[in-house]
């Protein structure tokens, strides 16, 4: 089918034709003859690489070109919302009547965003959509379209029960939006889209054909009976296979089963791959390497980094911080890094140019048992995925390592299907989370109507009647024995406390053991470390990193030291080097120091930061709420300090925009303190302090006066 002969206005076919798009591949053409554009639900399983987002794209023309209504688009990863953001913010320059507006939110569960009202195509994260929706926007109405990526991820443990559940509202919602699933092939692909109520476009047709093989002692063995040799040298398997590759002329991205073996698969490569550089290429990934030190503090990690940058090879995992990971994956597709090893980071929906995957490992650590287990046939596939995508290569291979067990790899994961997806919504967790959120959106709904609710599910199609009536009815119990609800004759409502949990956007149980803790706490005396210690111990946050053994000595000294803020009394043993990690980030301990000491690296101190901003924020609105108004001053400081980094005395300087935690400590170094101080000093002489200069003086004095006047 030709893009010319879709029923799009003009304007849409010449974009679509002016971003390389002629002819339609197999799933899309199937999608439109299925309705696409004429508005009808569509549930897409079809193989990686396989032109999942055009068809989004196609929906998202035809909507906006006849109606008035929103669009989301829903991502499992925030990483993907990006890439999917520039890809169709590209969309705006398309005049088709109504304006095209994108956005897009990815994270802040506290509130809605004004720019998502006037946009018309919102890009969220699975996550985001259901704070929205619990926060009750009105716009939630003029959703006429919703586009679900990775839809498969319904059966993940920890973030299906969320997409199932915003989906089951979303479907539910009077103005019956037009639902376009994205999903990797499954098998039980007919129940999701019954379930969804969308036409099925099942389709195996793939536009770059990847072959999947084994490799064992250096012998492979491809599905489609074609095998090879690559001779096994002191680097390993794993590396002689990527070497193989970018010796003819591809590019290889190698997966690691752990951060420590992503970087020293990427050690081993390096010297041999540097062989295989031009002087241009070098002298590009010399301009890199020098970049990277200049942004970053030296740790170990960024210093190995760009060490290997030099070298065309390179790690990602997220330990590396934003910035780190976004050079590495822009420099790979430029193709001047030439062999990339990295953890699952890069698994689901990217497109990289790499001709060849190799797993090096086909293990996986899983912290829930403790131990390493294989992984999914699913998450397989989409490993091998990322290899032979059409604008990068006209082939691909995908080869896992095996160790005397070629035939069972090949026969398990090769030949093998898919899982089929399974609900996890009547798991405790999610189904207290979800009914309390229900009963606030729906005051005065009865157990009846709350039992339909979720026999709309997906979770509600896979299990009985009566197992689901069970599994609410202890829920049910347990909100109610919290007082997070009420009940009156037949019919539940949120208590004020319970509206609050559910716009707080966290699990009822973290905030009933906030509220139990906040109640006993003193009015006397600061509470820091015993805040940081709630924060982290609550299931929301992570990452959570245990102690290791050399680590109970100063945690026990730490716990000595802030002895009068705790809350609770509390032993080395119900600490975390998180909380370590975050006691240390308060303190100004910089980068450097947190990956000395705790091993803790920029990206997780990163993600630490995010989480505990936003359970001090949770622990101030629960202290507000349970009138503890004397708390609430210390909460606000210490939300302030988790984000900037900073001890006490800073907090006066850091509300100027533009002063972070590195110029606020040389400030007050050079004794300006506060703002009165700030003020006092003439611009001249504050532009002289090191770090700061006479444009940044200028900005200070400018922007001090916004925060004074
Ligand atoms: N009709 C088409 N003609 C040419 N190129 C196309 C067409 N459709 C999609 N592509 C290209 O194919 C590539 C892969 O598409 P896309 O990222 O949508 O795959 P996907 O099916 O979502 O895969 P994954 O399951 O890995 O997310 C993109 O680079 C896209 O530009
Ligand atoms: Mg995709």
């Amino acid at each position: 089918m030709k893009i010319d002969t879709l029923a799009l206005p003009d304007s849409a076919i010449d974009f679509l034709k002016s971003q390389g798009y002629e002819k339609l591949y197999p799933p899309q053409s199937d999608s439109v003859k299925f309705g696409l554009l004429n508005g009808k639900s569509i549930l897409v399983s079809a193989p990686t690489a396989s032109g999942k987002t055009l068809i989004a794209m196609l929906a998202m023309l035809s909507y906006l070109s006849k109606n008035k209504g929103k669009i989301v688009y829903l991502s499992p990863l925030r990483a993907l919302a990006a890439e999917k953001f520039t890809e169709f913010k590209k969309l705006e320059k398309i005049s088709i009547g109504n304006k095209i507006k994108t956005s897009i939110s990815t994270g802040d569960f506290e509130h809605i965003e004004k720019n998502l009202e006037s946009s018309n195509i919102l890009i969220l994260t699975n996550e985001k959509m259901d704070s929205i929706i619990r926060h009750g926007a009105e716009w939630i109405e003029e959703i006429g379209l919703v586009i679900s990526d990775e839809v498969h991820l319904i059966g993940d443990e920890g973030r299906g029960p969320t997409l199932e559940m915003i989906l089951t509202h979303l479907k539910l919602l009077d103005t019956k939006p037009q639902i376009v699933g994205l999903s990797a092939t499954i098998t039980n692909s007919d129940e999701i889209a019954k379930w969804l109520d969308c036409k099925l476009v099942k389709n195996d047709w793939r536009p770059v054909p990847l072959s999947e093989g084994v490799c064992d002692g250096g012998q492979v063995t491809m599905s489609d009976g074609k095998t090879f040799e690559v001779k096994p040298s002191l680097r390993g398997i794993p590396i002689d296979l990527g070497v193989q590759c970018v010796q003819e002329g591809g590019q290889s991205l190698v997966f690691a089963a752990t951060r420590v073996s992503s970087k020293s698969l990427a050690t081993k490569a390096s010297d041999i791959i540097s062989q295989f550089l031009q002087k241009k290429e070098l002298s590009a990934l010399e301009k890199t390497s020098k970049q990277i030190l200049a942004e970053n503090e030296h740790t170990e990690i960024v210093k190995t980094l760009a060490t290997l940058i030099k070298k065309g090879v390179a790690f990602h995992h997220a330990g590396l911080n934003q910035k780190c990971r976004e050079i590495v994956e822009k420099e790979f597709r430029k193709g001047t890094i030439k062999l990339l090893s990295s953890t699952p980071t890069l698994a689901a929906g990217v497109n990289l140019p790499a001709r060849r995957v190799v797993i090096s490992n086909i293990n996986r650590y899983n912290a829930k048992i403790g131990a390493n287990r294989p992984i999914s046939i699913l998450e397989y596939k989409q490993l091998c995925g990322r290899a032979g995508r059409p604008q990068y290569d006209d082939y691909g291979e995908s080869i896992i390592v095996g160790n005397g067990n070629t035939e069972d790899l090949t026969e398990y994961y090769i030949h093998g299907e898919p899982e089929p997806i399974v609900s996890k919504i009547t798991e405790d967790k999610s189904l207290r989370t979800h009914i309390l959120s229900v009963i606030v959106i729906n005051p005065g709904i009865k157990k009846e109507e709350i039992l339909e609710f979720f026999l709309q599910t997906l979770g509600g199609l896979q299990s009985s009647k009566a197992t689901l009536s069970f599994a609410i009815n202890i829920s049910l119990r347990f909100l109610s024995s919290q007082q997070l609800i009420i009940k009156k004759g037949d019919r539940y409502a949120g208590t004020a406390f319970g509206k609050k949990t559910s716009m707080l956007y966290i699990d009822p149980l973290t905030a009933t053991y906030f509220r139990d803790a906040i109640d006993n706490v003193s009015d006397q005396r600061k509470h820091t470390f015993g805040f940081l210690h709630l924060m982290i111990n609550c299931e929301e946050f992570f990452p959570k990193f245990s102690l290791r053994n050399k680590d109970y000595e100063s945690t026990s000294l730490m716990i000595e030291n802030h002895s009068t803020e705790l809350i609770e009394p509390i032993s080395e043993y119900d600490c975390s080097r998180s909380l370590l990690a975050l006691q240390m980030w308060i303190t100004e301990s910089t980068e450097l120091s947190l990956s000395d000491t705790l091993g803790i690296e920029a990206g997780d101190m990163h993600r630490m930061v995010e989480n505990a901003n936003w359970l001090s924020y949770c622990l101030r609105e629960i202290a507000k709420h349970i009138e503890r108004p004397d708390l609430l001053e210390e909460f606000n400081d210490l939300r302030k300090r988790v984000v900037y980094g900073i001890r006490e005395e800073l907090l006066d300087l850091v509300r100027v925009k533009g002063i972070g935690r590195v110029r606020a400590r040389v400030l007050f170094k050079h004794n300006i303190k506060n703002l009165d101080d700030l003020e006092k000093i003439p611009t001249h002489k504050l532009g002289e302090i090191d770090k700061i200069g006479s444009t940044v003086a200028n900005n200070i004095k400018a922007e001090l006066k916004k925060v004074r006047y």
